[in-house]
């Protein structure tokens, strides 16, 4: 949508904003400043779409806030207030022409209620007004993508729990490897996931942050309540949750205080765009083990996350998850672009920080429905047991457990790993470890080991169970994973859900506060 299809039939603002007290004049000095062929250039209104809600809470605020404070006259206050509300309706399409929708939604005021609605803008710039906006609206967008993260952990718990004991292939460098259990992969990537949840809970502690009352770097004279506008707003720092020792009556309200890094500070945008890039990375290499295994017949995705040919009528193709895996490669641009405009800017506020936002804006909304779909594929795949079961054992995947065995047995495990290398040459049967021991050792094998052991060592079953070391794959050792696993989730869960109530509480008591105004 472009600036001007989103703003036609609009009011003009050169017509609305008469400040001159009679002096023929005309209007703000802005309009020195609003024309010329670079107007579009300079202007983010059409993207500052994004934030036109939360900039009518963090005008809200502030506005209460100064009311508060004396600041600007109850009466008045009351009329920004309802001239906010009616914008509001309105919604962000209908707002005049301006530079950005903080200038916009001013002019708006100003055109309901006259020059009086400028005494809005008292005590604040728009350096400050457009940070806090940015986090008020990161922070809801975080809480979404980090319910997509658990989302995709609980589908990744069920088919661990579904499949405790399916054996598979395991693989590195894409070779077989040895055997695992389809539970032992879905945890892997659980742990994984898990600490991208982490991330993304440590980001938006840092986004939740107030650096209203910053101005536009050097603070103000007025005597403002940076911590009020921080409270009436839900900034209060890290994420709200009994099970990490925050009640909410302890927590309170979180002010970024030097004015200069409140205005002009985006790390918390690098840390999220980061945070995220790191989840998309996660999630590319699920989705690759996902298209391998459907490729292998080990998983059957279900239809809703495959596409077909439109030539090749037989195909059923793992097309979301290319496209998930792809994801990895968007939001390692964003994090590259947003660190290069971020490089070597000048304190304090400069106008390259308005391209800044839009990667970040970028990268949540990719990733978050990149975690989504896949967290769908996951838990709606068919894992093929017996598939699974016939290559468990594929290209002597078993060979790790009987050199084990035989370096339990007393031979040295590089003794042990040179004889069954020699085996596996040919074959990796019983009869070729026999063979490789009176090569190699010089004795049947039958004198170092029970031949019966070794039966168990080859049967990808039994090696599983055997590998029942802290985090292996034998069932019991995956139990105690995927226990670990649920109580983490469930203490993830209900952090989220307290910090979308704090946000909510906040948004609630803040319109307790305008009402008592309008
Ligand atoms: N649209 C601007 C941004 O996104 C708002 C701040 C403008 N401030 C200024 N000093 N020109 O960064």
């Amino acid at each position: 949508m472009t600036e001007e299809s989103a703003h036609d039939g609009g009011p003009e603002p050169e017509s609305t904003i008469e400040t001159d007290g009679g002096n023929g004049e005309g209007v703000v000095r802005r309009d020195r400043f609003s024309g010329g062929p670079a107007r579009s250039f300079l202007s983010s209104l059409a993207a500052d779409e994004r934030i036109f809600e939360a900039d009518l809470e963090v005008d809200r605020a502030h506005v209460l806030m100064l009311a508060e404070q004396g600041i600007v006259e109850d009466d008045v206050a009351g009329d920004i207030l309802t001239a906010i509300d009616a914008i509001e309706v309105d919604g962000h399409g209908s707002l005049p022409d301006g530079e950005d929708v903080h200038e916009a939604i001013e002019t708006a005021v100003i055109e309901r209620i006259g020059a009086e609605g400028g005494k809005m803008h008292t005590a604040r710039s728009r350096n400050d007004e457009v940070a806090a906006c940015i986090r008020y609206r990161l922070r809801e967008d975080v809480l979404d993508a980090l319910e997509t993260t658990l989302a995709l952990r609980e589908a990744l718990v069920a088919v661990a729990e579904a499949n405790a004991e399916t054996i598979m292939p395991g693989y590195t460098h894409l070779q077989p490897a040895q055997p695992i259990t389809v539970a032992h992969w879905a945890c892997s990537y659980e742990g994984a996931v898990r600490r991208d949840t982490e991330r993304l809970l440590e980001a938006y502690g840092r986004i939740n942050e107030s650096p209203l009352g910053g101005a536009a770097f050097a603070g103000t004279t007025f005597n403002i309540d940076r911590e009020r506008t921080a409270e009436l707003l839900g900034f209060e720092g890290v994420p709200a949750s009994s099970a990490r020792g925050s009640s909410a009556e302890q927590r309170s309200a979180v002010v970024v205080e030097n004015s200069m890094d409140a205005s002009s500070s985006r790390d918390f945008l690098l840390e999220t765009t980061q945070a995220l890039s790191t989840h998309a990375t996660t999630l590319s290499g699920l989705a690759e083990d996902l298209v391998i295994f459907a490729n292998r017949g080990f998983v059957d995705l279900a239809d809703d996350y495959s596409s077909t040919s439109s030539i090749m009528p037989q195909k059923k193709n793992p097309d979301t998850l290319e496209l998930v895996r792809a994801v990895a490669g968007d939001a390692a641009g964003s994090v590259q672009g947003l660190t290069t405009t971020l490089k070597g800017l000048p304190r304090a506020y400069n106008r390259d920080l308005q391209r800044a936002t839009t990667h970040a804006w970028d990268t949540v909304d990719a990733v978050t429905e990149a975690s989504e779909v896949a967290a769908g594929a996951v838990a709606t795949a068919d894992w093929n047991e017996e598939t699974l079961a016939a290559e468990a054992g594929e290209g002597f995947s078993t060979a790790t457990g009987v050199a084990d065995l035989l370096a339990a047995n007393g031979l040295p495990f590089r003794t042990a790993h040179e004889m069954v290398a020699h085996a596996a040459e040919n074959g990796g049967d019983y009869g070729a470890l026999d063979s490789a021991a009176r090569e190699v050792l010089g004795e049947p094998l039958e004198s170092f080991v029970d031949p019966e052991a070794v039966e168990d060592a080859l049967d990808p079953v039994e090696s599983v169970a055997s590998r029942d070391s802290q985090g292996g794959p034998a069932p019991e050792a995956v139990a105690a994973q995927l226990e670990a696993a649920r109580e983490a989730l469930s203490a993830d869960e209900e952090t989220l859900e307290e910090t979308s109530d704090a946000l909510e509480a906040a948004h609630e008591a803040l319109r307790e506060e305008v009402n008592g105004y309008v």
